[in-house]
């Protein structure tokens, strides 16, 4: 069975030479980004409206202003994601297809190439 893909979300919360924000911090927005994605079913099979991957990633190369949560295919990066706008991010923009403005650090929209599209 084939599953979409809607979203991959790309948190830097590296533990060991963290730039963009301090080590504790980032880890509590990890913990709470894979909790509410697993209690919200977002990356089972079974999300009809599409499985939603998470990803702990070392370095995003901004390294400042973090934790910085990069959400692909949107091309948008957050800035400042500590736990509480966790919850935020995930309701408004990837729920409901609204991101949040006054959070988004940079915009870098990705485009398909016509290679891989069918
Ligand atoms: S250390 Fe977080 S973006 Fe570089």
């Amino acid at each position: 069975m084939n599953s979409l893909i809607t979203h991959h979300l790309l948190l830097c919360v590296t533990p060991s030479s963290s730039r963009c924000c301090d080590p504790s911090i980032g880890k509590e927005s990890w913990l709470r980004l894979k909790k509410i994605i697993s209690e919200l079913g977002l990356e089972s099979q079974r999300n009809k409206s599409g499985i939603i991957l998470r990803s702990k990633v070392d370095c995003l190369r901004i390294c400042k202003e973090g934790p910085i949560l990069l959400i692909w295919p949107d091309g948008i990066w957050y800035k400042k994601v500590t736990s509480e706008k966790i919850d935020k991010i995930i309701d408004e923009h990837i729920i409901n297809g609204n991101p949040l403005e006054e959070w988004i650090l940079k915009r870098t929209p990705f485009s398909i190439s016509k290679k891989y599209s069918t």
